[in-house]
Parts: structure tokens; sequence; C-alpha cells
């Protein structure tokens, strides 16, 4: 059994993370509806990812004897100006995202909490992925340009990011 104050920030948690699995299958739409096929594919699976994200905590809670409280979801944007804009509330967000666990973690280690302190060692690995996924794909775009003529270019490079993060999960899953 966690402590109610632990158990309270792991469900806020699970908020974060659910808000972002919507916010990221918006951003899917978005880009679909703009022809953007890799963007797309790559915001689907991030979006699935931030699910399983959000799953992972509610089975933690469950099996240390604790309610896991299914999230009330925030409306979330429909539009972006530019596919650069888009990327950039993705890299706020995963920033955001990165500081809530990073109290979680504070929590953790104040309460002596070592099964927590362990189960959210994973996040932290992610966290640092996710941020440094979402800056290299900036990094990118900036180089690429962001004329109109540049958005085929910036698709096929998110395309192929999203096929290399794809062939990852399956190494790791193998
Ligand atoms: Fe689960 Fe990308 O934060």
């Amino acid at each position: 059994m966690i402590s109610a104050k632990m158990a309270k920030a792991l469900n806020a948690q699970i908020q974060l993370e659910g808000q972002a699995s919507f916010l990221y299958l918006s951003m899917a739409a978005w880009c679909d509806k703009e022809g953007l096929d890799g963007c797309t594919q790559f915001m689907h699976r991030q979006s699935g990812e931030e699910r399983e994200h959000m799953l992972k905590i509610f089975h933690y809670l469950s099996e240390v004897d604790t309610h896991a409280l299914t999230p009330a979801i925030k409306p979330v944007a429909h539009e972006w100006t530019s596919v650069t804009e888009m990327f950039k509330e993705v890299y706020k967000h995963e920033q955001k995202v990165t500081a809530s666990i990073n109290k979680l973690m504070d929590i953790s280690l104040k309460e002596n909490d070592h099964t927590t302190n362990n189960f959210l060692q994973w996040y932290i690995m992610e966290q640092r992925e996710e941020e440094n996924l979402m800056r290299s794909l900036l990094d990118k775009i900036k180089l690429i340009g962001e004329g109109p003529m540049s958005l085929y270019y910036i698709d096929k490079e998110v395309e192929a990011i999203n096929a290399a993060e794809l062939a990852a999960e399956g190494e790791e899953e193998a």
C-alpha cells in the first residue's frame, strides 16, 4: 500500500498521460486532414504510447492495492497553424510530463517509497528519450526549412523517424 499523497499524485499523472494521448490523437487527425501521412502515422503511434503510459500507472496502482481513477480529459485543440507549431506544442507537453514525473520521484524519495521509486525509473528513462526525440525532430524541421515546398520533405523525414521508432519497439519486444 502506498501513501494517500503518492496515490493522488499518481492519479494526477494518469490524467496527464491520458491528456497527452487525446491531444496527440487530435494532432494525428489534423495531420491527416493536411495530407501529411508520415506525421499522421507518427502522432497515432505517439498517442498509443501515451495510452500505454497511462495504463501502466493504472495497473501499478491496482498492484499496490490503490484505486486507479479514470481521468477526465480536458478539451483539446483541433487545428494548428503549422507543423512546426504542432511539434513545438508536443515538445512543451513532454517537458511538462517530465517535470511532473520528477515531482513524483521527489515524493517517493521523501516517503522512502522504494516500490514506487523503482516503478518510476522507467518513466525517467522514457521521458529522456521522448524529449530527445522531439528535439531532434524540431532540429530536422529547422534544417529543412518551413516553406510550402518543404512540407513534403518534413513529412518524409517524420515518416522515417516513425519507422525507426517502430523498429526499435519491435527489437525491445523481441
Ligand atoms: Fe507519457 Fe510522453 O509522456
